[in-house]
């Protein structure tokens, strides 16, 4: 959708914002309604896109951990894909938040990979086993492994995350409960697993299963605009990406850095939740987390960031 005068122009006219008065007529409610969507297209176009200033390339940087680990945030963009080069979202916050990343004892994310290795020694449920009991020491049985998901799961017929293959592991391997999607044990056992491969580049395996039909289907919802404002994850990421919305500066939507710790909720984001954020404002439905529609995105835009580092836990505005 290209931001246009039109838009412009009829959100200035409209005053419509906010609550619809009592003892307003049905036939008047409509056309408020019908104004209070533009509203929040113009918010979007004229706030935002349209006022994006000058200069809004990523910034050409080096992201190094801890001045030890070199990290991949640009590379040579997969086969097929739009841009010639992918870039991680690092690339696109600002100094304050590219160096709370660059130094792990600033990274407040760091807190939940120690209670996610807390998680991953305590004993639960009737085997009495924790993760470390048949995985052992994590640094060597999970390397690489968070890199490689999602990955095709013969028994479920699907793609699976390193959520989902926690949960198999507690109910078959443990006999515990699964955890509730983002319960923060949830968050920080992923958060922990993930950051076993920092520094790993994102490569998933389409060849496995019916991996391909569901990079498929996560293609077709990636282009796909709907809800309200007709946009589609690409309108922003792909044809808007350099661009600003509000203060946002627009990135390529890579999950290389997820979980991630997100300064503006002071918490850990998992990457369905941030779907579901990103759908949430174009359409007032949005899919549940693991459901097949979200697991095709996740599929789809792993693949779209193959070769980036991965970088959990990622610190982002
Ligand atoms: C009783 C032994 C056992 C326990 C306890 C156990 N697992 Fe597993 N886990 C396995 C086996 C066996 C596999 C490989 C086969 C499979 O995928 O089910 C596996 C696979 C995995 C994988 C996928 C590895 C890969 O290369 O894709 C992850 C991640 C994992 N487990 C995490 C955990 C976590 C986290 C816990 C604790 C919450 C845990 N496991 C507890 C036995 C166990
Ligand atoms: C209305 C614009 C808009 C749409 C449509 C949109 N997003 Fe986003 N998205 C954002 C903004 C703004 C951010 C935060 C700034 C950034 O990282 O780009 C963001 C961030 C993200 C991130 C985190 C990137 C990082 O480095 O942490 C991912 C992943 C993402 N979006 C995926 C998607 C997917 C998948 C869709 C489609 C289902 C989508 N987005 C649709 C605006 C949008």
């Amino acid at each position: 959708m290209a931001p246009s005068t039109r838009t412009r122009r009829r959100s200035r006219s409209s005053k419509a914002r906010g609550h619809i008065a009592p003892g307003t007529t049905q036939e008047e409610t409509k056309v408020l309604k019908t104004k209070l969507i533009w509203a929040a297209v113009a918010a979007i176009t004229a706030a935002g896109w349209l006022a994006a200033p000058a200069g809004a390339e990523p910034v050409n940087d080096d992201l190094v951990i801890d001045g030890e680990i070199h990290m991949t945030t640009r590379t040579k963009a997969a086969e097929g894909m739009p841009f010639d080069e992918v870039l991680s979202g690092w690339l696109f916050r600002t100094d304050e938040t590219r160096m709370l990343e660059a130094d792990s004892f600033q990274n407040p994310g760091m807190l939940y990979v120690e209670r996610g290795e807390e998680l991953w020694n305590k004993v639960e449920g009737e085997a009495g086993k924790s993760c470390a009991s048949c995985h052992g020491d994590a640094s060597k049985s999970m390397k690489g492994v968070g890199a490689s998901y999602p990955k095709w799961d013969a028994e479920a017929g699907r793609p699976i995350n390193v959520e989902l293959q926690i949960n198999n592991c507690r109910e078959k391997n443990m006999k515990a409960e699964p955890y509730k999607f983002d319960a923060a044990e949830q968050k920080a056992l992923t958060t922990f697993i993930k950051h076993q491969s920092l520094g790993d580049p994102l490569g998933i395996d389409l060849a496995a299963g019916d991996m391909q039909g569901w990079w498929e289907k996560g293609k077709d919802l990636y282009y796909k605009r709907t809800g309200q404002l007709n946009l589609a994850c690409a309108s922003c990421h792909e044809q808007y990406n350099g661009k600003y919305i509000r203060a946002d500066h627009l990135s390529q939507g890579n999950v290389n850095g997820f979980p991630t710790y997100r300064l503006k909720q002071a918490n850990m984001v998992s990457l369905h939740n941030r779907f579901r954020g990103c759908i949430r404002d174009t359409r007032a439905e949005f899919p549940a987390a693991f459901s097949d529609e979200l697991m095709a995105l996740e599929v789809y835009v792993t693949w779209r960031g193959t070769g980036l580092s991965v970088e959990t836990p990622a610190v982002r505005q």
